[in-house]
């Protein structure tokens, strides 16, 4: 067998048919796995063959499937009608070079491996058909590979064009196809569209190949998921899960413990050290990076949070585009928005909110407080239920809280306001003016008002007759 072929190549990716079992408006291979459409996986595997040209094949959705790509180098090419696979390569084959070799992929086969993808190129010559079949335990729906006594594939027959003999076939056709462009355009000018579901089928080329001497060369993939299709929402859920298990299976090899990998959610990246350790049901969105020994709960949500050494994060904690600082502490039930910047040995406890604020190394905020558009210094002790007011109804204002300062629980600091370093805030204070270093200020402290005020009683119940 000669090696493989040296032309370009193109990859064809058939993104046309309809999604109707999906029951959405979202376009089918607009719908996430691991948080990325099923259509970028493939566009991504295709990449890693250094294709000359990728063209995509949709039929509805234009406009959406090319603003979410509108990155990438793709022909986009509308095939007005759907009329099968065969018809969808047609309307493609006026933007194919008759020098390149041509890989046709799926849009809504979405974890094809580039290992398998190198294998079948490696293995198709320039006189050669590379075809991608799997042998399946229910190979219902899809078509069959018809070999002869030698082995040799002569056909491809669709389920509904089969009798019984071939339907009991389990070696099935994946859809994923390696051959020349010449060849491809000679064979799909001859499709007709004779068959149970007067379609055009592309998979009548193999016999065509066949009539022509082409040999066809199978391949099988790795593992059966890398071709199973995505049409309705218990198959994409179905693919999610292996899809997350593979990506908890790659962080376990690098080193991260997991309280159970099959309750583990990576819709993004994740850059780990040594020693990280994460509990179940955890979801991690965007780009994070955990330091050295850090320890996430269970129930916690991280969304583009850097974490350093050490640090803890406890059960049900929300954080997004957050800086963590080493060995701090944060939750359980904490949340920290946008701009959260502590520093090391911080503590941040339960129903505790900060956002856009800068907290110094070693300070605490422990329980039912909103920190917003603040800077706080070092070593600083929020009591319970303080809020920083930040908020006037039309603009945002900054509260300073200075080193060493102490305040007690349920104030209200009123921004813009600056809490001098060391002072000390007695608890109830509501504030509005600027609080001086190393004194003791409160407001809101009652006296007795009368000293023959009585605590009202209960009317004893009235007695008969009176
Ligand atoms: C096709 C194959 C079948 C194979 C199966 C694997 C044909 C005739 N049959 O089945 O042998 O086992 O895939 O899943 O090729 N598409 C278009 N335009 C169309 C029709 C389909 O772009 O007019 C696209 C779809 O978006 C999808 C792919 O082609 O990505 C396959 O279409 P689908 O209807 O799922 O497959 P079948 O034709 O049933
Ligand atoms: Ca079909």
């Amino acid at each position: 067998m000669s090696e493989h072929s040296d032309s370009p190549l193109c990859v064809l990716i058939l993104a046309a048919g309809k999604g109707t079992r999906m029951k959405s408006s979202l376009a089918k291979v607009l719908h996430p796995l691991g948080a990325k459409p099923l259509l970028w996986h493939v566009i991504e595997s295709a990449k890693t063959l250094n294709p000359a040209q990728i063209i995509v094949v949709y039929g509805h959705e234009g406009q959406a499937l090319q603003a979410a790509f509108n990155n990438e180098n793709i022909t986009w090419v509308h095939q007005v009608a759907q009329q099968g696979t065969g018809d969808a390569v047609k309307s493609a084959l006026p933007f194919i070079k008759d020098e390149h070799q041509v890989c046709i992929l799926y849009g809504d086969v979405p974890l094809i491996q580039p290992q398998t993808l190198a294998r079948l190129i490696a293995k198709t010559s320039q006189n050669t058909m590379g075809l991608l079949t799997a042998n399946v335990d229910n190979p219902k729906g899809l078509g069959r590979i018809i070999r002869n006594a030698k082995q040799q594939v002569l056909r491809i027959v669709e389920e509904k064009d089969a009798d019984e003999l071939e339907r009991a076939i389990t070696e099935i056709n994946t859809g994923i196809f390696l051959l020349q462009a010449t060849s491809l355009k000679r064979w799909i000018a001859k499709l007709t569209n004779h068959n149970a579901q007067q379609e055009y089928y592309l998979t009548d080329i193999v016999q065509f190949a066949v009539e022509e001497n082409v040999i066809v060369n199978t391949i099988y993939p790795q593992d059966l998921h890398e071709i199973m299709g995505i049409n309705d929402k218990s198959q994409l859920a179905q693919l999610e899960r292996y899809y997350q298990r593979q990506q908890a299976e790659k962080l376990m090899q690098a080193g991260v413990t997991m309280a159970d990998p099959n309750r583990f959610d990576l819709r993004g990246s994740l850059q780990i050290e040594r020693d990280v350790f994460i509990d179940v049901n955890s979801v991690f969105e965007g780009e994070n990076q955990l330091g050295e020994g850090c320890h996430i709960g269970p129930n916690c949500m991280l969304i583009n949070c850097k974490l350093g050494k050490g640090v803890v994060i406890l059960a049900n904690s929300h954080l997004e585009d957050a800086v963590v600082g080493d060995f701090s502490r944060i939750g359980p039930f904490a949340r920290l928005r946008p701009g959260a910047q502590l520093g090391q040995n911080t503590h941040i406890g339960n129903y505790v909110e900060i956002k856009n604020a800068t907290i110094g190394e070693g300070s605490k905020i422990n329980h039912l407080s909103y920190i917003g558009d603040t800077l706080m210094g070092k070593d600083v002790n929020i009591g319970a239920g303080t809020i920083t007011c930040n908020y006037d109804g039309a603009n945002k204002h900054q509260t300073i809280i200075e080193d060493e300062v102490h305040i007690g629980s349920d104030t209200q600091l009123i921004a813009p306001i600056r809490v001098g370093k060391g002072a000390t805030i007695g608890a109830g204070s509501t504030l509005n003016k600027d609080v001086p270093s190393y004194q003791l200020t409160l407001t809101h402290r009652l006296e007795p008002r009368s000293s023959d005020w009585q605590r009202p009683r209960k009317h004893k119940p009235l007695e008969d007759g009176k």
